[in-house]
């Protein structure tokens, strides 16, 4: 969502919040802190046994995390035996549940214990273990979020109408499970990331809060009508969670950071992910879903994002075609992700079309209209049936959340993409032939790990600081009796401008090479320059060091104007600026000011030390970096081949010398490939 505002309301309605069944429609009610009397008091549910735990004692001063610990011992104390679990209720289809609710508040007592749920500011669920292979922990964990393990199990220690239950289990798992009504899941994994967060720091809770109230038991009293629905329930719900097939997956071979690196949106091309996993598994594609946000308005909630798209197909049939060559699949890939994203912006911006439409069918339906005919359209319903129904749910923590397909042969994909890891939960229906979770995380998995070799392979991932530095190459003067070496300033406007226009798609194979042309040759005339004494390094250090030498303010009259550096240069014969500067030194004079610019450092700090030193022999010298994150880069060029010697220092996180070598192995490669489409290369 960038840097936008983004409207916070959500966040205000996922405490103290609950949904009630009914006949017609639900309700919702929050109980905000804000209102005269707000409750103070959470839900702690433990062996199908409801009680109410004052958080809050005397002068509203917060129990301590002691004070909590000895009330949920006396919470766990009271449940020793399980209760009849009535709430297994909430997890019954919507009608079902308001005809029991109904019934069930017609006594005073349940009614009492029921309002007492609502206004608490959570539920806590304190569970039994669920059993399962704990090798795949993430995937116990998220069964026991999502519905609790059956009616033998956790199911009835739930419910499920509450905005948030936190569940804990007796073996440490834990997470939460939330009711959608009122939010979407960041502003749920904003909480859960804060709760994590403060877990790890160590607080001073000053003095214990007084006057703690003991927990209240919450009875019900459950007539043989309410037993058959709680039957009823329990049959409905172990059918569900047979149902259900589950697989949380945690892809570590890369996360945000790649996808980052080659200047594609991360987001787009997780889904461009799915698109070919999908496709990869059923030979179509398929309508998916995917939540955009609307929060950048005042009270938005969400539209869709159709990640399936005419650029997705294409990419995902290019891939399986191997007729098609690996730069056709990386343009197709790009072309499906700035697609996706496209769609995104436009999601985001209001301008998606699915609540739009939405609105219109449930506007005929109220005022007793014919639905529009769009509605009845096979093909619409077609784009409707979302056999993958996605969102991304991002979390500083590993965490992942789980839901349920929205149609019977479908995948429910959740991600919380991180900057180098991606965990994935992946659910499906074992009722449907057609479905498998495990199949679809490894499609996913599998695509994931093809796209980054494609993508791997092009001009964008050969980018290794994505920024130019300043270059020295050894110019001999020779020429001149006695002469040593200047400067040859090898980076330049000219070579940044194709280094540029190197990774820039908008830029013709033609373009770019004349820009390479014009790199190389500003780069001779840079060399031509400093060979015939016309470099500028060694005269602007003859003049640093002259004026040191000659303990001169002598020099600083000239330097110390901001504009007479560039007057001087223009006059002075540019040429041996290291005799200046030494004779400075060597005088005791001060150094020119030139040489304390920052911009002057700047262009010293030679990050590439480089220098030709052709042998007729397969030689090369090699020498050390001359700054602690720079490489040596000494070089043999011979008729036919290049021999050469890459240093760098380990101590440096930024530099390794063997993905310089390659860097530049690759860009010898690519420069050839791009001259040889020259009008010369064909002459
Ligand atoms: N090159 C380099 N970096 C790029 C890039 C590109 N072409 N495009 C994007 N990025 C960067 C972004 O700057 C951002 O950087 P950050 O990690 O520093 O913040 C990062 O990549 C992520 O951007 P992107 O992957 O494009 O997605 P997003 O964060 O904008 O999210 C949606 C896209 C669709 C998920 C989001 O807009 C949305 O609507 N989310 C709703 C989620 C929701 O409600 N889910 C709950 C359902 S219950």
């Amino acid at each position: 969502m960038g840097k936008n505002p983004l409207c916070m309301t959500q966040f205000y309605k996922i405490l103290s919040a609950c949904r009630t069944p009914g006949l017609k429609k639900d309700m919702w009610e929050c109980f905000p802190p804000d209102e005269p009397n707000p409750p103070t008091h959470v839900t702690v549910i433990h062996n199908n046994t409801f009680f109410s735990l004052e958080a809050y004692g005397k002068n509203h001063k917060p129990l301590s995390v002691d004070q909590i610990y000895n009330q949920l011992q006396k919470v766990v104390e009271m449940s020793k035996n399980s209760s009849t679990p009535v709430g297994i209720l909430t997890s019954e289809n919507r009608n079902t549940w308001a005809k029991a609710y109904n019934h069930l508040v017609k006594d005073k007592t349940n009614q009492a214990s029921i309002q007492n749920i609502k206004r608490s500011i959570f539920v806590l669920c304190l569970d039994e273990i669920l059993p399962g292979d704990m090798s795949d922990e993430r995937s116990v964990a998220a069964k026991m979020m999502l519905h609790g393990g059956g009616s033998q199990l956790n199911t009835g220690n739930r419910w499920f109408d509450k905005t948030i239950q936190f569940v804990v289990g007796r073996n440490g798992i834990c997470g939460l499970s939330y009711e959608h009504t009122t939010a979407e899941g960041p502003p749920v994994v904003s909480l859960m990331d804060h709760v994590a967060e403060f877990c790890k720091t160590e607080h001073d809770e000053g003095l214990p809060a007084e006057n703690v109230k003991p927990v209240e038991k919450l009875e019900f009293n459950l007539d043989n009508k309410s037993l058959e629905a709680i039957d009823q329930a329990k049959k409905d719900l172990d059918k569900q969670v047979k149902d259900l097939d589950l697989t949380v997956a945690k892809f570590t071979d890369y996360g945000k950071n790649f996808p980052k690196s080659v200047k594609l949106s991360p987001d787009s091309y997780i889904q461009t992910a799915f698109q070919l996993a999908f496709y990869r598994l059923y030979n179509e594609p398929c309508a998916t879903y995917e939540t955009a946000s609307l929060r950048k308005y005042q009270h938005g909630r969400t539209d869709t994002i159709r990640s399936c798209s005419i650029e997705s197909l294409a990419f995902c049939k290019g891939m399986c075609d191997t007729n098609v060559s690996q730069e056709q699949k990386r343009e197709l890939l790009k072309k499906a992700v700035n697609s996706h994203k496209n769609y995104v912006n436009e999601a985001i911006n209001g301008q998606g079309i699915d609540r739009h439409l939405l609105g219109l069918k449930l506007a005929a339906i109220k005022n007793g209209m014919n639905v529009p005919d769009l509605h009845m359209d096979q093909t619409y319903s077609t784009s409707c049936h979302f056999k993958l129904s996605t969102s991304q749910v991002p979390s500083k923590e590993e965490a992942v959340l789980v839901f349920g397909p929205v149609v019977p042969n479908g995948y429910g994909l959740c991600y919380n993409p991180q900057e180098s890891q991606i965990i994935f939960g992946v659910s499906a229906f074992n009722c449907s032939p057609e479905t498998e979770s495990n199949k679809m995380a490894n499609s996913v998995r599998q695509s994931l790990i093809d796209m980054k070799n494609l993508m791997a392979g092009s001009v964008q991932a050969k980018l290794l600081y994505n920024e130019p530095c300043a270059t020295y190459e050894t110019a001999s003067l020779r020429k001149y009796q006695h002469g040593r070496t200047d400067t040859i300033r090898s980076c330049s406007i000219e070579s940044l401008a194709f280094c540029k226009g190197m990774f820039d798609t908008n830029v013709s194979q033609e373009q770019k090479r004349e820009l390479l042309k014009k790199a190389v040759n500003s780069h001779k005339n840079y060399v031509n320059e400093a060979i015939n004494g016309q470099g500028i390094d060694r005269h602007l250090l003859g003049l640093k060091l002259a004026a040191i030498k000659n303990g001169m303010n002598g020099l600083i009259y000239i330097w110390t104007k901001p504009t007479v550096p560039v007057v001087i240069l223009n006059y002075l014969p540019v040429r041996h600026l290291l005799g200046l500067k030494l004779a400075a030194i060597k005088n005791g004079m001060n150094v020119p000011d030139l040489h304390r610019d920052q911009t002057y450092s700047t262009s010293c700090h030679f990050k590439l030390s480089t220098s030709q030193v052709p042998s007729k022999e397969e030689a090369v010298l090699v020498f050390g970096p001359v700054v602690p994150n720079g490489y040596g880069l000494c070089y043999n060029p011979q008729e036919s081949q290049i021999i050469f010697g890459v240093s760098a220092f380990n101590c440096s996180p930024e530099t390794d010398s063997n993905k310089m070598a390659n860097s530049v192995k690759q860009s010898l490669t690519d420069m050839k490939n791009l001259m040889a489409g020259s009008v010369q290369a064909k002459l």
